[in-house]
């Protein structure tokens, strides 16, 4: 089954003219892939671009558990047994338990959504997802009044995975989520791309994607789901506080100290393609801008 996300933005919508554009642009590379009877009305920041090709999305990964180098996820990755998986839901729902990967796939809607996605180091991708919508999970184990908050883990299995031998963060890796952000009907617990299952190096057999976010926020892999009344913390939080925060929101108008945030350069576009400017949560405002009404993302980044 598969659907793109649309929506009814028109040409006069937010950042008209770019909007206008790039619709122009995506309509044409779907008919270009055959895929023009999908596309309907379709977002300007998700399909201003084709779809990155598999071997960027497979060989250019951070998966820090099977080492930091780009390449290293695609040499190692493959040693990770993903089955038989199972997801530890617990906390504050219902019907907390382990719950076999393969009952979960059964249970939920497998989607395809093209995503951009966005890197803190300032390179971008687009990834064609597949996938379920994480809300439809949490709803699965019945959220209980007082959460707010959704805590996850990565797998932590040191033997098949040379990269936890060094301490660059604190295994498990760990991510959260806001509850009404992981609600979000963008919000997708992804179990394949390109329609294929994921390969290791993405995260097998389910990851996050949080198209808003920096790509960091993806945690893969994810074994336990939690749901918390506190803020849980975040490995690259607890690693360095200064250069990441919480919610990790793209946001050209604040720097990481490291790099500037105003532009990303897209993998696979080639040296001498010039840097494209980043829009405001990853062209998805109109979205989930209202998620942070009232918020100061200088502070809360
Ligand atoms: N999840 C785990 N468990 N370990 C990691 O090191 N790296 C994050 C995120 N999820 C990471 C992780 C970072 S920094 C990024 S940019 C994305 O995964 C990369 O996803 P990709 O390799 O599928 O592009």
């Amino acid at each position: 089954m598969a659907r793109r996300w649309t929506n009814t933005l028109t040409p006069e919508d937010v950042t008209p003219e770019a909007a206008f554009w790039n619709r122009r642009q995506i309509i044409a590379g779907m008919a270009g892939m055959g895929l023009a009877s999908l596309a309907g009305p379709v977002r300007a920041a998700e399909g201003d671009l084709e779809p990155n090709s598999w071997d960027d999305v497979t060989s250019y990964c951070n998966f820090y558990e099977f080492g930091t180098g780009k390449s290293d996820p695609k040499t190692y990755a493959g040693r990770m047994t993903t089955s038989p998986w199972s997801v530890k839901i617990d906390g504050l729902v219902d019907k907390p338990g382990d719950y076999d990967f393969q009952q979960i796939l059964g249970e939920m809607t497998i989607e395809e959504r093209i995503y951009r996605f966005r890197c803190v180091e300032a390179w971008s991708m687009v990834v064609p997802w597949n996938g379920f919508e994480l809300a439809d999970l949490l709803n699965m184990a019945g959220v209980q009044e007082g959460a707010k908050y959704v805590a996850f883990e990565t797998l932590y299995r040191p033997e098949e995975m040379p990269g936890t031998a060094y301490r660059v963060l604190d295994w498990p890796y760990r991510e959260g989520l806001r509850l009404d952000e992981a609600m979000h009907p963008l919000t997708l617990m992804a179990t394949g791309i390109f329609g294929k299952p994921l390969p290791n190096q993405n995260g097998a057999p389910l990851r996050l994607v949080v198209p808003w976010k920096y790509g960091f926020k993806s945690i893969k892999s994810i074994v336990r789901i939690t749901l918390t009344d506190q803020e849980p913390p975040t490995s690259w939080n607890m690693a360095n506080a200064r250069e990441y925060g919480f919610y990790s929101n793209v946001n050209p108008n604040v720097d990481h100290p490291r790099w500037s945030q105003a532009t990303e350069r897209r993998i696979g576009s080639g040296m001498f393609a010039s840097r494209e400017p980043t829009l405001m949560f990853n062209g998805y405002e109109e979205e989930v801008a209202s998620l942070y009404a009232g918020m100061d993302l200088t502070k809360q980044f």
